[in-house]
């Protein structure tokens, strides 16, 4: 159901701008309108500023006007599954709370779990 969405999430890892970590992360985010957007991960040398993959692809469909998520892949080098870490799942959440979260090894080896159980308590203003 996902393939492409997950082997353009392999491909994004090439993307990634990590000299300090040298863990590359590659995002595919698939919209309602079925649009895909790439992001990875951008290490900046003040540690801190660097922005993970998934929020970098969220940030470039948010602003060409693409709000509603159907799911997104993450793909690392790991050889554990590695999940997307609690400021994604948040930024995530304020748009599609229940979208699905493909966790990628590799083309044959991921798990796809609901943003919802992954973050049932997302913080909000009221
Ligand atoms: N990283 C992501 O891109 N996404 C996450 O959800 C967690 C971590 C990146 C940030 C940093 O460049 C590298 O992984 C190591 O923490």
């Amino acid at each position: 159901m996902y393939e492409k969405l997950i082997s353009e999430s392999i491909k994004a890892k090439k993307l990634s701008h990590s000299p300090y970590s040298k863990f590359r992360v590659g995002a595919a985010l698939l919209t309602k309108d079925n649009k895909i957007f790439h992001g990875a991960n951008v290490e900046c040398s003040s540690y801190s500023l660097t922005i993970c993959a998934e929020r970098v692809a969220a940030v470039k469909a948010i602003t060409e006007k693409n709000k509603k998520f159907k799911a997104v892949a993450i793909a690392t080098d790991s050889n554990d599954f590695a999940f997307p870490c609690g400021a994604c799942r948040q930024f995530l959440s304020e748009f599609s709370e229940n979208m699905d979260v493909i966790l990628v090894k590799s083309k044959t080896k991921y798990q796809i779990y609901k943003l919802q159980n992954l973050f049932p308590h997302k913080f909000k203003l009221k």
